[in-house]
């Protein structure tokens, strides 16, 4: 039996409505073999969901959805926020801590912790980005969501949209490291420059559950590519 793998696709800030729409049309032409063993999670800007979630059911593709953030807030006076109680009808999935919202948007460890309660609390299933240990030391401060089963993204700095991904090897050890920290159960994905062409050496890494895959899922063909190439191993 082939070992289940996950691969994620975060667009990030790019795509219109429109282009969601015609992106998944497009994906929608593939003739995707049975595969129960590889969970797509596509990750689409907050406002593309809806659309997506229809067409998806439309197509009957075998892609989950999921945000690529979530507030640290319940509901309440927090201007622009998106609640994990108002994503749970939209997404499965919710990535959390991405070191774009690191960086970018002064997202801290504690901040994560807060995300992820609130993701678990509405039933959806945080994807925990990380790019060093101290980051996954800081998750099993909180019991709650130290018992929780968590997917980690892991992500090195100098791989993000590079071109120059960390070796599989390195994906396969820190992988193994993580799970040291936080449980044998954990699941644990490389992300940093993934194309088809090197998809296949990271999934065949024991430690490693799955990919993230940033730039090279915005063009249908390439991620497509990427799925076949995962399908072969
Ligand atoms: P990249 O992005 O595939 O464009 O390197 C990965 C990510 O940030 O998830």
């Amino acid at each position: 039996m082939k070992k289940p793998i996950a691969i994620l696709a975060n667009w990030k800030s790019n795509k219109t409505i429109k282009e969601a729409e015609e992106w998944v049309k497009e994906v929608s032409n593939f003739q995707f073999p049975i595969f129960n063993f590889i969970r797509v999670i596509l990750c689409p800007p907050f406002i593309s969901l809806p659309t997506l979630k229809r067409l998806i059911l439309k197509y009957k593709l075998p892609v989950k959805l999921g945000s690529q953030d979530v507030s640290p807030f319940e509901n309440g006076p927090y201007t622009g926020e998106i609640s994990a109680r108002m994503l749970k009808d939209l997404a499965d999935y919710v990535i959390i801590g991405h070191s774009e919202r690191r960086k970018y948007f002064g997202e801290t460890d504690k901040m994560v912790v807060q995300k992820v309660k609130l993701a678990v609390k509405y039933g959806l299933i945080p994807v925990v980005c990380i790019s060093n240990l101290k980051q996954v030391d800081y998750l099993t401060k909180d019991e709650e969501v130290r018992t929780t089963s968590l997917l980690i993204l892991y992500e090195p700095l100098f791989a993000i949209g590079s071109g120059q991904p960390d070796t599989p090897g390195n994906a396969n050890k820190m992988a193994f490291k993580i799970k040291g920290v936080l449980g044998k159960e954990t699941k644990v994905l490389y992300g940093g420059s993934i194309n088809p062409k090197n998809v296949a050496s990271f999934l065949s890494q024991p430690e490693v559950f799955g990919v993230g895959v940033g730039g090279a899922s915005l063009d249908p063909q390439e991620f497509l590519k990427i799925i076949e190439n995962a399908l072969k191993i």
